[in-house]
């Protein structure tokens, strides 16, 4: 039996922002290993990052974290779970609107593999309102995203959303 505790940290991930980076860092404070899942975008728009970009955006990120590594989650969580032996998946929580969402996942993965616990980590007070797509909104506007996401992927997210402009 697997004696490390090992976590998966699930999302979206598009992009990384400040608030997944707290709850990434926090969650390698808690448990032997932590595997950042990053998602398939079901609903990809026209801003969206796509999966190599949020991964290299992800790499830059955990730099300098010995037990975090990253994967892909291709199909179910509750899935991934149980064949990476881990124990615990860690969501963040930010206001009550996430709370529904949050609480339906949890149930579902729970029905599909009981072993696993969701435990969630509350947003810090300045992360409270922060979201993937609210930086989509403000780099897509010119606006300053750096309060937002870690500052060494700040230029590549400008970059990225600036091109779709010109593209779009
Ligand atoms: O960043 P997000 O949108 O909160 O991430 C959502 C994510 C990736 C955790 C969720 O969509 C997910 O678990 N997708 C994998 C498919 C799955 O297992 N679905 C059943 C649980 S509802």
């Amino acid at each position: 039996m697997e004696s490390r505790r090992i976590a998966v940290c699930p999302g979206s991930f598009d992009p990384v922002t400040l608030g997944h980076l707290d709850i990434i860092r926090r969650a390698s404070n808690l448990f032997d290993k932590v595997i950042v899942l990053i998602s398939t975008n079901v609903s990809k728009t026209k801003t969206s990052f796509d999966l190599p970009e949020r991964l290299m955006l992800m790499e830059k990120v955990i730099v300098g974290m010995d037990n975090v590594v990253i994967d892909i989650l291709d199909g179910l969580l509750a899935e991934y779970v149980r064949n990476a032996k881990a124990t615990v998946i860690v969501k963040g929580l930010r206001a009550v609107s996430d709370f529904e969402y949050e609480f339906q996942m949890a149930l579902a993965n729970k029905k599909l593999y009981p072993a696993a616990e969701t435990i969630f980590l509350t947003t810090t007070s300045e992360n409270m309102f922060l979201s993937s797509s609210v930086v989509k909104n403000i780099a897509y506007f010119g606006g300053d995203i750096s309060p937002f996401v870690p500052e060494c992927v700040c230029e590549d997210i400008k970059q990225r959303i600036h091109r779709t402009e010109e593209i779009s």
